[in-house]
């Protein structure tokens, strides 16, 4: 019974640069190691989904038991969800080291109640929908070459008010998560959480307010960011 967390930490790490972030450095610790000691205190077993090749670091705490992912965080996650059986699964990208104990523990008062939550983010940014060039204009734009998007243009304002921004730790009934899982793999749907699997087969999801540090270590500049959240964690 209880809850298991599982830690999708299979990725390559891209855009970073640096090899898989699992062993990816912050504040002395590694990125797995973080996750891994915030969640270990509040769950009956962690699992970690790894890369091929990779060792799970030195400085993550005993008792962790590992798992070869697969090639998309998804495909991570169904192979963690498989290994387990918990009542409960909390999932948490090993990418995000800032987990506070006081989330965690709000996170599994909301999946008791609905078996289903995520951690998210009001948006404090105005929000645009973006697009194409203005009709009658013929634009180049230069982008920055950090940059996923092509270039783009004001079309259109969007409310702000009840949005929110997707974080981790996700958490589920493990039987739901499962039936998720299969419902997206049988119509080839692909998502970058859980919780949109979820919400697929119509089943609420509670949104349970996260913390700007919950933020995920991405590009190069999230490094900087969490060498000084790292610094002051815990004081
Ligand atoms: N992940 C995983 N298996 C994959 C891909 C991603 O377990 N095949 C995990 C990552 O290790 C990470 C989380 O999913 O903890 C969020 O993914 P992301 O931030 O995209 O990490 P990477 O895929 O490693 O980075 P990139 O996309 O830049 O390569
Ligand atoms: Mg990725």
């Amino acid at each position: 019974p209880g809850f298991a967390a599982i830690i999708p930490a299979a990725g390559s790490g891209t855009r970073l640069g640096k090899g898989p972030k699992a062993a990816v450095t912050v504040g002395g610790r590694s990125l797995l190691a973080w996750a891994v000691s915030a969640l270990a205190p509040h769950v009956s077993e962690v699992v970690v989904a790894l890369p091929a090749g990779l060792e799970l670091p030195a400085d993550v705490p005993a008792g962790v038991r590992t798992i070869l992912g697969g090639a998309t965080r998804q495909e991570s996650v169904r192979r963690l969800l498989q290994s387990v059986d918990a009542e409960y699964v909390l999932i948490h990208d090993a990418a995000r080291p800032f987990l506070s104990g006081e989330t965690v523990r709000a996170m599994q008062a909301a999946v008791r109640r609905t078996d289903a939550a995520t951690v998210a983010l009001p948006v404090a940014d105005s929000l645009v929908l973006g697009g194409g060039t203005p009709s009658g204009q013929q634009t180049t734009v230069q982008q920055p070459s950090t940059s996923n998007h092509p270039p783009s243009f004001w079309v259109q304002g969007v409310p702000r008010e009840n949005i929110w921004a997707i974080q981790t730790p996700q958490g589920f009934r493990r039987e739901l998560l499962l039936q998720a899982h299969a419902r997206a793999e049988a119509e080839g749907f692909a998502a970058t959480d859980d919780a949109g699997l979820v919400a697929r087969l119509e089943h609420a999801v509670e949104l349970v307010e996260g913390d700007a540090r919950l933020f995920k270590v991405t590009r190069a500049g999230d490094l900087a960011l969490a060498e000084a959240v790292a610094a002051q964690w815990g004081q």
